[in-house]
């Protein structure tokens, strides 16, 4: 796997990772895998089914079993178009119950691996691709921004109330950094990138001189 180019992205809810991500990686010609889309995926699975997403083991055999394939921005979960669920208030305030159950995350931490090998490398961002996932990736990145800052920017996209976005993406910091499997952290030998003053095109620009000189 260590021939593989693999930027590792993590850090919390709305730093950016996403927009810098995919332009890192169209700017290397590399494919982009959203991890998070894929723990998204397998929480809209379980509550179309009408499962408890706190049921460890019943979400663990939906995992085992679950289609999900990712083109583009867009998923589709057993053959059904999810794109647009995923991202929706149900599945986001029962996601981190899914991401905290561990056979969850070594079924998804597999079929990671197994498509980014497939597709020759890629820019992959998550919580623990740099701790977990891809542990040896050239170039492992921690992208982050102020919870104020954060929040700021999800309001000027989605509309909404700054504090009270604010709130919630404390809260969710808190239970994806404080769970006991993977939780989110700077990986040991990542580069902290705070974009919290900066364009996008000024953290890209930043991104890929960091890239080691035969990989640029
Ligand atoms: O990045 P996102 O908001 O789409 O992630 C959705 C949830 O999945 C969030 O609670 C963090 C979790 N997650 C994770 O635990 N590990 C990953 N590699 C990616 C996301």
């Amino acid at each position: 796997m260590s021939d593989l180019l693999v930027v590792a992205i993590d850090g919390p809810a709305g730093a950016g990772k996403s927009t810098v991500g995919r332009a890192v990686a169209a700017r290397l010609d590399l494919a982009y895998l959203d991890t998070g889309a894929m723990y998204r995926g397998v929480t809209f699975g379980v509550l179309r089914r009408g499962l408890d997403p706190g049921d460890v083991e019943s979400v663990a055999r939906v995992a085992a079993a679950i289609d999900i394939r990712l083109a583009g921005e867009g998923i589709t979960v057993d053959g059904v178009d999810a794109s647009i669920e995923i991202r929706g208030r149900e599945v986001t305030s029962a996601v981190s119950a899914v991401a905290a159950n561990s056979s969850v995350r070594t079924e998804l931490v597999r079929r990671q691996r197994e498509w980014v090998i497939a597709h020759g490398g890629a820019v992959v961002e998550g919580r623990d691709i740099g701790s977990v996932v891809f542990p040896d990736a050239p170039l492992k990145l921690y992208i982050t921004a102020s919870a104020r800052v954060r929040a700021e920017r999800r309001v000027a996209e989605i509309g909404g109330d700054v504090d009270e976005v604010e709130a919630s993406i404390i809260e969710r910091d808190r239970k994806d950094s404080t769970r006991d499997d993977s939780p989110l952290t700077e990986a040991s030998g990542s580069i902290v990138v705070d974009t919290s003053g900066l364009s996008i095109d000024e953290v890209v620009e930043q991104i890929l001189r960091l890239l080691p000189d035969d990989q640029s």
